[in-house]
Formats: structure tokens, sequence, C-alpha cells
């Protein structure tokens, strides 16, 4: 695909890992994709699971652009009028896009700025705990999706709403022996955010809510291997979206206060080290591609009460490696009728 060979594709600036790719026309780079789709599925996993494609802006006149470049990574493009609990964040175009926006009907408020809003040397905070929300996409199902596609239709200024990414493999490769040896059998418990098993919620003594099968919790290996490069990758949330009652991991002390919360913290730390992470500042028409099996991301705040923000997701199934094969899905048919 020329695409590919004539120098489109390129190291992405400010991270060690991920790809940008500048794209003319997004209708002539959908079908190159659609004849070949094979291609950006591969580079992805080459680039380490993050990709930035520049110039895709046609999607917002054309949502099912988005649809159709999902299709190559995976069997099945997430329908979440079947799935999501929100059904005011689908996208009137098409049920396999969700927006998440501050607009109407959707309401999706931005979290809050991280304490203080910069680092001491004036940079954007990116390490936990100073930064917090970081997560991998749906962790409280299991299989959890593999690829999630995100699109700018609308972003907020580019110095405000960046979405920050941190490197799974990377973190693995990097995690000195001991830890590395504690992680390799470590088992997460993961739950749907603002359900009241996360970490504030459970510091502060409030009830959790009740939760139906789409919610988790479950668990999930802290250490990965991806079924297709091979690599093992750290898979973790934090706050959230890991259950502060029965876990953060399972079989250790639970709670905020208990060993497995303390260890969670050195992990997260480890994980989103600025050497690991990417901050993507949004332009209009930016697509970013990342693969929720070897990677984590965070959102970061923008002013709301200036400022709207739109941007359309889709979620990719199919292949979540033989850790999981032979699983029916956590949320539906026989493993919720027991
Ligand atoms: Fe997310």
């Amino acid at each position: 695909m020329d695409w590919v060979h004539d120098r489109k594709v390129l190291p992405l600036p400010g991270a060690t890992f991920g790809r940008l790719i500048e794209i003319d026309d997004a209708e002539t780079f959908t079908s190159a994709v659609e004849g070949a789709p094979d291609v950006l599925p591969a580079l992805l996993c080459e680039a380490g699971g993050l990709l930035v494609l520049k110039g895709m802006g046609a999607i917002s006149g054309h949502p099912e652009i988005l649809v159709r470049l999902s299709h190559p990574f995976g069997s099945e493009v997430e329908d979440y009028a079947l799935t999501s609990n929100r059904h005011n964040l689908l996208h009137p175009a098409s049920t396999r896009i969700i927006r998440i926006s501050n607009r109407p009907p959707m309401n999706f408020e931005p979290p809050e700025p991280p304490n203080p809003p910069r680092t001491e040397d004036g940079e954007l905070p990116v390490r936990f705990p100073h930064r917090r929300g970081w997560h991998t996409d749906q962790s409280f199902r299991r299989p959890p999706p593999d690829i999630s596609l995100f699109y700018a239709h609308e972003p907020a200024p580019r110095d405000q709403g960046q979405t920050l990414y941190a490197d799974g493999t990377g973190a693995w490769e990097r995690l000195d022996d001991d830890l590395a040896a504690i992680a390799e059998n470590l088992v997460g418990i993961h739950v749907a955010p603002f359900k009241g098993h996360g970490e504030d919620d459970v510091r502060d003594g409030r009830e959790p809510h009740a939760l139906n099968e789409r919610d988790g919790p479950q668990p999930q290996p802290v250490v990965r291997v991806h079924p297709v490069s091979g690599r093992k990758a750290l898979y973790l949330c934090e706050r959230e979206q890991m259950d502060w009652i029965h876990g953060p991991f399972a079989g250790m002390e639970p709670g905020v206060h208990g060993e497995a919360a303390q260890l969670l913290y050195r992990l997260m730390h480890h994980f989103t080290q600025p050497a690991l992470t990417y901050a993507h500042h949004w332009d209009q028409g930016d697509l970013v591609i990342y693969d929720n099996r070897c990677t984590i991301h965070s959102a970061t705040w923008f002013d709301a009460a200036k400022h709207n923000r739109d941007m359309w997701r889709t979620t990719v199934w199919g292949n979540p490696g033989p850790f999981y094969e032979g699983e029916s899905r956590s949320w539906e048919g026989d493993a919720v009728r027991g």
C-alpha cells in the first residue's frame, strides 16, 4: 500500500512507541485499508499498540468511515445498543459509535485537573498518582475488547482535553525482577467506573451501587501476553476502574489501606513514567487507534463551561489471547445465566 511506503508512516513525535500516519484523503485511505485488511492491524502491532492518523476529518460527515476502518481490527465491532448501559451516548448514525462529549444528551463531564495542574518543570502531569484516571477500555468485562478507535469530531482547544497513553509492553520490560515476579502471577479485580466500588468511594465510605452483568467485577491478569506479537505487557487500571471493595488484587488484603493498594500504587507509578507515555494534543479530524491489550490511557481536563468536546469511539473484539479461550462473554448468554 503506497501510504505505508511513501513515507507517510512516521515515528510519533514525543513518544517511544506509536506511529504517526498522515492521510491525504480519508475515503481513498479507507478503501485501501479494506483492500488489504491485514496491513493496518499489523502496523498497529509493530507500533506497540498506538497509531495516530492525521487528516481523517471526512469521518465527521461520513461516520460510517469510522466503522469501516474498525472492521479489519477484529471479528466484531461492538454494537453499543446491545452492550452499553448508557444509551444517551449512542451516535445517531450508528449504534457502533459512542460519543464521549459534554454536549447534551451525552453530558459526559471532563475529569478534574490534577493538583497541582503542572509538574515542577511546567509540564503536563502524566505520572500516577499525580495524574489519575489511567485505564484500559472495558476491563470490567471478560474477554475485554482488543482495540479502540477514537476520533476527534470536535476536540477541546489543543492545550486542553488531551488524551494520555502509556506503553504496557515497555512497562513490563522495564520492571525490576522482584516486582516482575510478583506481577507475573497477579490478578486484578476490575469494575465499571462510577459504581461506588472505586478508590474514593471506598475511602469515603459511600454505599456501592448494585452492579449488573455488564459492570463486573471481573478478574484480569496483570501481565498479558499479546496474542499477535507474543510480547508481555502490563494490564492494569486504577482509581475508578479497579474494585477497591474486593481488590484491587485477588488473594491480597483488599481496600484502600491494604498491601494490594500499595502494590497497585507502585505498579501504576512505574507504568506511567514519562518515558513510557505519550500525550496526544487533539486537532479536529485526528483518529487515534489504540490496543487495549498493551496500552492504557487517561483523559485530561478541559474547560467545559467554555468549550464543547465531542469524540467518537468504536471498540473491536475478537482476539483476546489464549488466556480467555473458550470463555462465554461475561455480560451475556450462558455466562450470565449461570
Ligand atoms: Fe477509555
